[in-house]
């Protein structure tokens, strides 16, 4: 009996302690930034790996938090694949891109990279608990999340442990089917109370490297019409591009290895208007 009472006494102080750590971590993270989209494959890890860095670049610490546990694409497209944080009796350390750019993924966790996580919504939540309460992310400007695609479990968790997201960024692609995708995440942002920073109109036409003429492929401004009907603001337009491609798979982000590139400038302006709106 008595040593049943003393375990359950552990665990609620491991409990408390989370919980007081946890609050401790957000409380030091000035702004909170969720990205988001309806539907799959159209740009969310892209645009946060691009906010990030480019943030990074403008001289901010940043956090960038990858809680896609089916598809944690950011160590890729950072090119830390197969590093693992640094786990000590003071907490887990983030990995560094630079010394004012920290990264977290459970990418970083898995054993082998291509195995499925089957995990249900209890789990999760406690995952991403221990990415804000056992990781020492230190002072952040600014912490990004890149988030599975819809309204699941993890983004819920999250919403529910940052206590409050300064605001959202909605990716879309331009066509129609996508668009009915967007109006969900624009309602859900509503219904819990997140701010929308804007929505990125991603994969938007595409410039002819041979003759610079700019084919629709997927059609373009459809997202912007749609923030205008819904009265969110429009954040700017990312073409479709292959250097886009090449720079995610290669790891090597289009801010910092290619910040000439057409669609690097289309990202600047994003985050410019990003940190026009949420100001540290
Ligand atoms: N503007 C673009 N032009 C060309 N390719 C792009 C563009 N944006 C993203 N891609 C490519 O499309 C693929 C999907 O992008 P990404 O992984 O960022 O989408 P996602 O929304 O995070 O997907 P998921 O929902 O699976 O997490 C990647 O291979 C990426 O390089
Ligand atoms: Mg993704």
């Amino acid at each position: 009996m008595a040593e049943e009472k003393s375990c359950s006494c552990e665990t609620e102080k491991e409990q408390r302690r989370r919980e007081l750590t946890l609050k401790a971590n957000v409380s030091a993270i000035k702004k909170k930034i969720l990205v988001l989209s309806g539907k799959g494959g159209v740009g969310k890890s892209t645009v946060s790996t691009n906010l990030a860095t480019g943030l990074a670049k403008k001289g901010y610490h940043v956090g960038l938090l990858d809680i896609d546990i089916h598809g944690p694409n950011i160590p890729n497209m950072l090119g830390l694949q197969g590093h693992s944080p640094l786990v000590t009796d003071m907490g887990l350390f983030p990995l560094k891109v630079f010394d004012n750019l920290q990264v977290i993924s459970i990418g970083f966790f898995l054993e082998e990279k291509d195995t499925p996580v089957v995990w249900r919504g209890p789990l999760k939540h406690r995952m991403i608990e221990q990415f804000l309460s056992d990781v020492r992310w230190g002072e952040l400007d600014y912490l990004v999340v890149d988030s599975p695609p819809g309204t699941g479990d993890e983004i819920i968790s999250i919403v529910q442990l940052l206590d409050n997201v300064d605001g959202a960024v909605i990716v879309a692609t331009p066509q129609e089917v996508a668009l009915a995708d967007v109006r969900r995440s624009i309602k859900f942002c509503k219904e819990a109370s997140i701010p929308i920073i804007g929505i990125v109109e991603n994969m938007s036409g595409f410039v002819c490297p041979h003759c610079g003429n700019t084919v629709e492929i997927f059609k373009t401004g459809g997202a912007e019409k749609l923030a205008e009907e819904y009265k969110v603001p429009f954040l700017g337009k990312i073409p479709v591009d292959p250097q886009i491609v090449k720079a995610g798979d290669e790891g090597k982000p289009m801010m910092i290895y290619f910040p000439e590139a057409k669609p690097a400038q289309a990202f600047a302006q994003v985050v410019e208007k990003i940190t026009e709106k949420l100001k540290v």
